[in-house]
C-alpha cells in the first residue's frame, strides 16, 4: 500500500486513523495512550476543541493570502508570542528546520552588521538536533544525520556537550554566536548543566548572540513557557516550532530589536509561512498555555509521573532490569533503558502505548500536556507490563 512512499523513515508498520484527547486508534480499532504526540506537536492531545474551533473559524474566512499583505492570525500571534516570551519580533517559518536556518542566517547579518571580521563562528553542541536543511544540519552535532551529505555549510563548530572549559576556551572574537537546546531532545535528553548554563551567560556578556532552540522544550512540554528562561538564560534569539501550530506545520523565529535591526527588506522570506489557519491554530496553543494555573497544573502532573517512573525504575532494576536513571523536566522525560528499545516499544505497542526514543539508550514520553491522572497512572501501568526479562 505505500510502496510509493520513500523509505527514509524505515518500515511503519502501524496506521492512525482517528485521535481524541491523549488516545489514537489504529485501522484495526486498537487504542494507544499517545505518548509520542507527532513528536512533541499535539500538545494538546487530539481534536483539543479550542484549536479546533480557531482552524475551523479560519477556515470559512480564508485559508491563505500572501506576505505581501497583513494576515490577521499572523499579526496578532506574533504579538502574543512576543509578549509571552520578552521578545520583540517575530518571523514565521512552516517548521523547526526552517526557524533554525532562519535564526543563523539573522544571526549571520548581524555579525556583518555589527562590523565584526569576516571570519565568523556558531558554536553549537555534540548530540544536538536541529534539522535536517543544510545549515540546521551543519550545526547539528550528530555525524550519523550529517555523513554523506557534504559539503556542508562552513562556520559551525561541534564543542563536546556540557563542557563548560570547552565552551570557556572557544568563545572568542570570531564568536556570532551559540545554538543550543536547553535540554538536548533527540540527541538522549540532556539537560545543560548549571556550568555550562553560567558559560553561556559569560559568551553573551563578550557579545556572542544565545539561539535558543526551544522547537522541542519550548511551550510548555518542559513545565515552563520556556526552558532556557527557566534556567536563567535571556537568549537574543528564540526558535519555535513543533506544539506552535497545534498540529499544522508553524515555525517561528523570535528576535530582540538589537538582532530585528540587522534585517532589512527582501533578506528573508517565505511563501506559506505563517499561513492565517496555521497561526490561528497557534494563537489558540498559546491561549491554552497561558490560561491561568495551566503550567502550574503541567508542572503538577509532570511531578507525579515521574514520581511514578522513578518507583518503577526502582522495582525493574530490583528485578535485574537494566534501566534507569529518569531524565528530562516536565513531559519531556523518560529513562535510560538497557535493553532493545525497538522491542521495548513494540511490548509497548501490544499494551497499548505509544513511546518514542532519544539517543542511543533513552526511552522518550512526550504525553500530551494535558494528560489526565488517571491517563498518567494508566501510563505507569502499560510501562510496568511492557518492562519484562
Ligand atoms: C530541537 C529541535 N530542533 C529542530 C528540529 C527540526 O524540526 P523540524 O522537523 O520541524 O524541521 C527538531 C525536530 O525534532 C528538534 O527537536
Amino acid at each position: 500500500m505505500s510502496d510509493y512512499l520513500l523509505h527514509n523513515y524505515g518500515p511503519r508498520d502501524l496506521t492512525i486513523v482517528r485521535g481524541q484527547g491523549s488516545w489514537v486508534w489504529d485501522a484495526q480499532g486498537n487504542r494507544y495512550l499517545d505518548c509520542v504526540t507527532g513528536v512533541a506537536v499535539n500538545a494538546f492531545g487530539h481534536q483539543h476543541a479550542p484549536i479546533v474551533a480557531a482552524v475551523k473559524a479560519q477556515l470559512e474566512c480564508y485559508l491563505h493570502a500572501s506576505n505581501l499583505y497583513l494576515m490577521e492570525p499572523q499579526v496578532r500571534l506574533a504579538e502574543a508570542l512576543c509578549r509571552a516570551m520578552g521578545m520583540d519580533k517575530a518571523f514565521f517559518g512552516n517548521s523547526g528546520t526552517e526557524a533554525n536556518e532562519g535564526a543563523i542566517k539573522f544571526a549571520r547579518r548581524h555579525w556583518l552588521e555589527k562590523g565584526k571580521p569576516s571570519k565568523i563562528e556558531i558554536l553549537t553542541f555534540t548530540s544536538s538536533f536541529h534539522g535536517r536543511t543544510y545549515a540546521s544540519m551543519a550545526a547539528t552535532g550528530q555525524e550519523k544525520i550529517r555523513a554523506g551529505f557534504g559539503p556542508l555549510p562552513e562556520g559551525f563548530r561541534v564543542l563536546p556537550v556540557n563542557d563548560a572549559s570547552a565552551l570557556r576556551a572557544a568563545v572568542g572574537p570570531d564568536t556570532a554566536a551559540i545554538l543550543f537546546e536547553p535540554i538536548l531532545a533527540e540527541g538522549g535528553i540532556i539537560t545543560l548543566s548549571q556550568e555550562v548554563i553560567d558559560a553561556l551567560k559569560e559568551a553573551q556578556a563578550k557579545g556572542a548572540l544565545l539561539i535558543a532552540d526551544e522547537i522541542q522544550t519550548g511551550l510548555g512540554r518542559t513545565g515552563e513557557i520556556l526552558a532556557s528562561r527557566a534556567m536563567g538564560l535571556d537568549p537574543d534569539i528564540i526558535t519555535l516550532a513543533k506544539p506552535l501550530g497545534g498540529g499544522l506545520p508553524l515555525g517561528a523565529i523570535l528576535l530582540r530589536e538589537a538582532v530585528a535591526a540587522s534585517i532589512h527588506v527582501g533578506d528573508h522570506g517565505s511563501t506559506f509561512g505563517g499561513n492565517p489557519v496555521a497561526c490561528a491554530a497557534g494563537l489558540a496553543v498559546v491561549g491554552e498555555l497561558l490560561r491561568p494555573g495551566f503550567l502550574a497544573d503541567v508542572r503538577e502532573r509532570a511531578a507525579a509521573l515521574r514520581t511514578g517512573l522513578e518507583s518503577l525504575i526502582q522495582r525493574k532494576s530490583a528485578q535485574g532490569i537494566d534501566c534507569g536513571p529518569v531524565v528530562g523536566k516536565g513531559f519531556l522525560t523518560g529513562f535510560r533503558f538497557g535493553g532493545d528499545l525497538g522491542a521495548f516499544q513494540k511490548a509497548c505497542r501490544a499494551n497499548g502505548l505509544l513511546v518514542h526514543r532519544a539517543g542511543q539508550d533513552v526511552i522518550r514520553l512526550l504525553p500530551p500536556l494535558n494528560i489526565m491522572n488517571e491517563e498518567i497512572a494508566a501510563l505507569i501501568d502499560r510501562l510496568d507490563r511492557s518492562m519484562v526479562l
